[in-house]
């Protein structure tokens, strides 16, 4: 069975993600769509809110499944047996970082393979970054975000957040 694991920090999770998602439930047999506790840069969502959402937003794919995980990735992958990452590339810019991440983790278990995924041209400009300056000041998410999602930010925001 090939196990696949999509990381991230998923603060919140976009269109973008669960385009990745859908497609690599496609290729492969089990994805693990898995959200990173430990990050240092402070997140807008608890590691609980993240992976509800995720929970939320994935429920229609049988093969996906949302956890979370705490130091590196390569651990994770051996935790759950898994032998693919998946990431998304949305443009060049995304390309050098992903690339060193890639070879940290070939270094690091040259058994485990990345596979990256050109994020849908219709999403190439977003990210969880973008959806927050945007939902922050109240214009409208909804074409970049589940209904879940903006609700979400727009409760965090209004609690002043
Ligand atoms: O959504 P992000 O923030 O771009 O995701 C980055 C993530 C979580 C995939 C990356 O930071 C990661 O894998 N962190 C785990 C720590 C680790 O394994 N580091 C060494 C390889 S870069």
């Amino acid at each position: 069975m090939s196990i696949a694991v999509y990381p991230g920090s998923f603060d919140p999770v976009t269109f973008g993600h669960l385009d990745v998602v859908e497609r690599g439930a496609k290729v492969f047999d089990r994805v693990i769509v898995a959200v990173l506790q430990n990050r240092s840069k402070s997140p807008l969502f608890t590691i609980e809110e993240r992976v509800a959402l995720l929970k939320k937003t994935t429920f229609h794919l049988p093969n996906v499944e949302v956890d979370s995980f705490n130091g590196l990735l390569i651990d994770y992958m051996h935790s759950k047996n898994a032998k693919a990452i998946i990431k998304g590339l949305r443009a060049v810019s995304d390309f050098e970082y992903e690339m060193q991440m890639a070879l940290i983790n070939k270094n690091l278990d040259p058994s485990i393979e990345t596979f990256f995924m050109m994020t849908n041209t219709q999403y190439s400009f977003l990210s969880s970054s973008i959806v927050k300056e945007i939902a922050k000041y109240g214009a409208p998410v909804g074409d970049l975000v589940p209904k879940v999602v903006e609700e979400a930010l727009r409760l965090k925001f209004q609690q002043g957040e």
